[in-house]
């Protein structure tokens, strides 16, 4: 089939780097005479024709702007559906009256296993590109958006410890990623956060959080900064044991996700634990024997953590993606996606791309964590 017009199209949170893989994709069709077709709104706008031209001309320097001039949803066609087959030759019915060839969707999991069911039940010609600030995607060693993420989280704790200095506090800084802890373990060690807590490994009040803090404050350090991610929960036994604010039952209760699992992001965990510390009055006179007030602030950085332009790593990474997601659709390679191993460019399914993917125990950047937090004070105390 020769192909004469692509659509693309960008789901789920948005990200710095979409426009550039957006402009990669149009650099390398403009070259090859197909014509690109922008589809807003996500899978959305697909289902509701909500289509425009995208002309190279009118998009210098795309690559340079944060967001996604497509807009953004997370409207998934298959939710609820009972016969996937059915929604997937739907879906490539849709392309027919769009008179599109192919597609290329660019997302996170959920928006990229929408391509992947449309390819594996109707054989469509789709291609995928990985797309997260949480980087949490099996198929890539990096998504483009995560560095840019890390960067302003890593800057936002640099800040915070001028008034964490100037007041002698502690400051809980809460950090996107609802199911990994990629944002926070890379921007915690790269601001030299005092406590990192992540979902991958559940945290214990006592020991990783009270314990640490005292030692800190005998060791002669008189403001702290923890690191946390939004996903991150304490393990059973110290939730049962440690916490007067929350109980099983307030997770129990959370929204769940499509899986069924509590949406642990929905928690406010920063301000869970200043008011949890704020109730420890052995720890309060600790710190005042060592002259220091005990004064605990939470900071949710939230969107600010999306927003802005892409650095440079993300425009690149995210102009590579887009030409390499274009050469795949004229190399008629659909159903794959496109993923960075090493500094290479390479295909890989889109069913094995879109697994998730989270911090395991032998990453050294565990080991580094554990290091950072616990020889400070232990090189202070001898
Ligand atoms: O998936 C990326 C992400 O940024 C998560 O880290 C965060 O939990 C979520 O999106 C927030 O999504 P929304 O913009 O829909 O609130």
């Amino acid at each position: 089939m020769t192909i004469k017009k692509i659509g693309i199209l960008t789901g789920g949170g948005d990200c710095p780097g979409l426009n550039s893989v957006i402009y990669g994709i149009m650099l390398k069709a403009y070259d090859a005479d197909i014509e690109c077709v922008g589809i807003l709104k996500g899978w959305k706008g697909f289902m509701e024709n909500l289509t425009i031209p995208l002309n190279i001309a009118e998009h210098d320097d795309l690559h340079t702007i944060g967001g996604t001039i497509l807009y953004t949803s997370r409207t998934n066609p298959f939710k609820g559906a009972i016969s996937k087959e059915h929604v997937a030759h739907i879906l490539v019915d849709k392309l027919e009256e769009l008179e599109i060839d192919a597609l290329i969707a660019i997302g996170g999991d959920d928006t990229l296993s929408v391509a992947d069911a449309m390819h594996k039940y109707a054989r469509a010609n789709v291609i995928g590109c990985p797309k997260t600030i949480d980087n949490d995607l099996a198929g890539t060693h990096y998504t483009f958006g995560f560095w840019s993420a890390v960067q302003l989280a890593s800057n936002a704790m640099d800040n915070l410890t001028t008034t964490a200095r100037s007041h002698q506090r502690v400051f809980v800084v809460e950090i996107m990623g609802r199911d990994a802890g990629f944002l926070t373990m890379y921007s915690g060690l790269s601001a030299g956060a005092d406590i990192i807590l992540i979902p991958e490994t559940p945290f214990d009040f006592e020991k990783d959080i009270v314990e640490v803090l005292r030692n800190r404050v005998n060791a002669g350090y008189k403001y702290h900064i923890i690191a946390t991610s939004e996903g991150a929960y304490p393990r059973n036994e110290s939730l049962l044991r440690d916490f007067k604010t929350i109980s099983k039952d307030t997770i129990d209760k959370l929204p769940k996700d499509t899986y069924g699992n509590p949406l642990l992001a929905k928690l406010n965990i920063s301000k869970i634990i200043v008011d949890e510390l704020t109730l420890r009055k052995d720890l309060k006179s600790e710190f005042q024997k060592n002259g220091i007030d005990f004064e605990c602030r939470s900071v949710v950085l939230g969107h600010t953590m999306r927003a802005g332009t892409p650095n440079s790593f993300d425009r690149i990474l995210g102009l590579r993606f887009g030409l390499a997601a274009m050469k795949l659709v004229l190399e008629g390679k659909f159903g794959n996606m496109v993923s960075l191993q090493g500094n290479k460019i390479k295909t890989m399914p889109l069913s094995e791309g879109v697994k998730k993917k989270y911090i395991t125990a032998e990453n050294d950047k565990m080991e580094l964590r554990d290091l950072l937090v616990k020889i400070r004070y232990l090189s202070k105390q001898k």
